[in-house]
């Protein structure tokens, strides 16, 4: 049999300007992992952290994630040709923060570059070079479609999570 949830902790609303926590609180049910997107530009490395990546298609291989219109950074990543998205391990917290905080927060940092000049982020448990294929519409998001061109992943760690608002680690059993 299937068991219901308490239907007293549920709470059902119609989304709206008076709700949007509610919305949030929501969305923030759905577990993801946690990225760190960067780009190239003349001012150096611009990175981004984001939870909104997911895998689309596997031929051709497409990704996608989302920054916000409103944000300072978001003009970087919607007209830049070449991106790679850097899928965090547990131990990259403090990396996740201090790039939402500071977009150049990768500047000064010995990074390599990949032939498209994109910078790439060492230490990560998966990372998808990748190459503009479509931007669209997502209401106050954008919503960039990689198509990815290198990938690499490593066997071993545990990954960072995001669920309620918090973060979190991922462990297999
Ligand atoms: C765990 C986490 C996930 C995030 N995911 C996204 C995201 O998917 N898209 C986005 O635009 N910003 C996301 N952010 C916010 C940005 O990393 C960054 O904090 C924000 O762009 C700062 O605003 P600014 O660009 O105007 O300085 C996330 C932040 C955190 C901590």
């Amino acid at each position: 049999m299937i068991e219901l949830l308490p239907t007293k902790t549920i709470q059902h609303f119609v989304p709206s300007e008076q709700t949007q926590r509610s919305l949030r609180d929501a969305f923030g049910r759905f577990a993801t992992g946690v990225t760190v997107v960067t780009v190239g530009t003349d001012e150096g490395p611009i990175a981004i952290t984001a939870n909104s990546f997911a895998s689309v298609s596997m031929e051709p291989p497409l990704v996608l994630w989302s920054p916000q219109k409103s944000s300072k950074r978001s003009q970087y990543f919607v007209t830049a040709e070449h991106f790679a998205i850097h899928v965090l391990a547990a131990d990259q917290d403090d990396l996740c923060w201090r790039v939402a905080k500071d977009m150049h927060a990768l500047s000064g940092l010995d990074l390599v570059e990949n032939s498209e000049g994109v910078p790439l982020i060492d230490g990560c448990l998966a990372r998808f070079e990748c190459r503009q294929h479509a931007v669209h519409d997502g209401g106050d998001h954008d919503i960039i479609v990689g198509r990815v061109l290198r990938a690499a992943f490593v066997e071993e760690g545990d990954g960072l999570g995001f669920f309620k608002g918090k973060m979190n680690r991922i462990v297999t059993q």
